[in-house]
């Protein structure tokens, strides 16, 4: 068999979308017994975005999706992997992804979702990354997106002020030049499954007039134990990558953790003995939106122009399961990316193409359906 050369899978793209309705510490304290002052000191959370009655994960992950494709300038028609990292799916199922593809117009792509908590898109990079560099998948979009606020108890301060709405999502690109990710590392331990959870509406406990009468069906966490493994999981995960890469974390010019308490982080990077400068924090406005916290970080960090081409980047997350990871990216696109104004005209004129493709897919579909069952019942005895 001919030799290929190495395949890698870098970055050609990224996007982030989140909601425009901003919810304050100030908003909060209307409603549940906390206040600004305590949100802030304990967690370094000022606001956070929720999604409008009418948005779902799979239309975060779409906006977040489009920005992607728009800064790669590909036809998304190549796309031929799409994963979504997600704990909030619109439905159980079918996938946050297939519904992505089905909007986006994607006719040939393989589409699931990965649930692994916060740490989700860490684990989507890596799948993605390294089904690229096996020469299965050519152009991979890898999107983290979620609606916390649909999950949350907004009668329980101990969790509703945490988290946010939002979505990132980055476009991998197999190419021969060695950048996107240069190692990783995943772990789980399921038996710190109940520090962190969504009790009800799954296989084990389905929906019924108890689990709502017991608020069963919102997200249960125990705070100061999910706190304590998460300031070790990253500290041992970041430690992981830096040895399994054999990059000196003197020349990782950013880290982008997962954005759930600023005191996790600040524990780490003390641990680390990093310099805070390289350390890109935003949960400040976003607050924790789970697996999309990461890309949207690297998104935000890409724009404010904190990565340049060649930089090591390391992502770093924790999250239910328990999981974590930490990933190692060279960048490998030029930096700044500036798109003509007609370029992204045209990126939101293939909306409509992709809607009327869907509609006559499904009017296919209903039009297959019904002529089986004529069919059938034609034949019947
Ligand atoms: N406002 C005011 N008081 C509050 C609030 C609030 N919003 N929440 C809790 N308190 C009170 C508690 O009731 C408690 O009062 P008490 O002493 O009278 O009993 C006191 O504040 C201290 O509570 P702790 O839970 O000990 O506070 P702590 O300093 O540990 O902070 C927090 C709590 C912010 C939740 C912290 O434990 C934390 O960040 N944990 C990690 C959470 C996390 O990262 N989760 C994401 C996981 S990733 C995923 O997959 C979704």
């Amino acid at each position: 068999m001919a030799n290929r050369p190495a395949l890698h899978a870098e970055i050609v793209g990224w996007g982030k979308y989140v909601p425009s309705k901003v919810l304050t510490n100030e908003d909060l304290a209307k409603s549940v017994d906390t206040s600004d002052e305590w949100i802030k000191s304990r967690t370094g959370i000022a606001e956070r975005h929720i999604a409008d009655p009418k948005e779902a994960s799979s239309h975060l992950a779409t906006k977040a999706a489009r920005a992607a494709i728009a800064v790669a300038d590909i036809n998304p028609r190549q796309i031929d992997l799409v994963i979504v990292a997600t704990v909030t799916p619109d439905y159980l199922f079918p996938s946050v992804a297939c519904q992505v593809q089905d909007a986006l117009g994607i006719p040939n792509a393989a589409a699931f979702d990965l649930n692994a908590g916060c740490t989700g898109f860490i684990y989507a990079l890596s799948v993605a990354s390294r089904l690229i560099a096996a020469g299965a998948h050519k152009l991979a979009l890898v999107i983290g997106a979620e609606t916390l606020s649909r999950v949350l108890d907004w009668q329980d301060r101990t969790t509703c002020v945490l988290f946010g709405d939002g979505a990132g999502a980055v476009l991998l690109q197999a190419s021969e030049a060695p950048a996107g990710l240069l190692g990783c590392t995943l772990g789980a331990d399921g038996s710190g499954a109940d520090l962190l959870q969504l009790p009800a509406g799954g296989s084990r406990r389905p929906a019924c007039e108890d689990t709502v009468k017991n608020r069963q069906h919102y997200l249960k966490m125990n705070g100061p134990e999910v706190y304590r493994f998460a300031v070790d999981a990253m500290v041992r995960a970041s430690r992981a990558v830096i040895e399994q890469t054999g990059v000196l974390m003197d020349d990782v010019e950013l880290v982008i953790p997962h954005q759930a308490n600023v005191r996790i982080i600040q524990s780490a990077v003390k641990a680390l003995k990093l310099p805070p400068e390289k350390v890109f924090t935003n949960l400040a406005r976003y607050g924790n939106t789970s697996a999309a916290s990461v890309p949207i970080a690297l998104c935000e960090a890409v724009e404010q122009g904190l990565v340049k081409q060649g930089d090591h980047v390391v992502l770093v997350g924790f999250g239910a399961g328990l999981t974590w990871g930490a990933a190692l990216v060279q960048w490998g696109a030029p930096l700044p990316v500036k798109l003509p104004f007609w370029k992204l005209a045209l990126y939101h004129a293939v909306r409509p193409l992709a809607l009327a493709r869907s509609t006559s897919h499904r009017a296919a579909l209903r039009a297959r359906t019904i002529i089986s069952r004529v069919d059938l019942n034609g034949h019947k005895p």
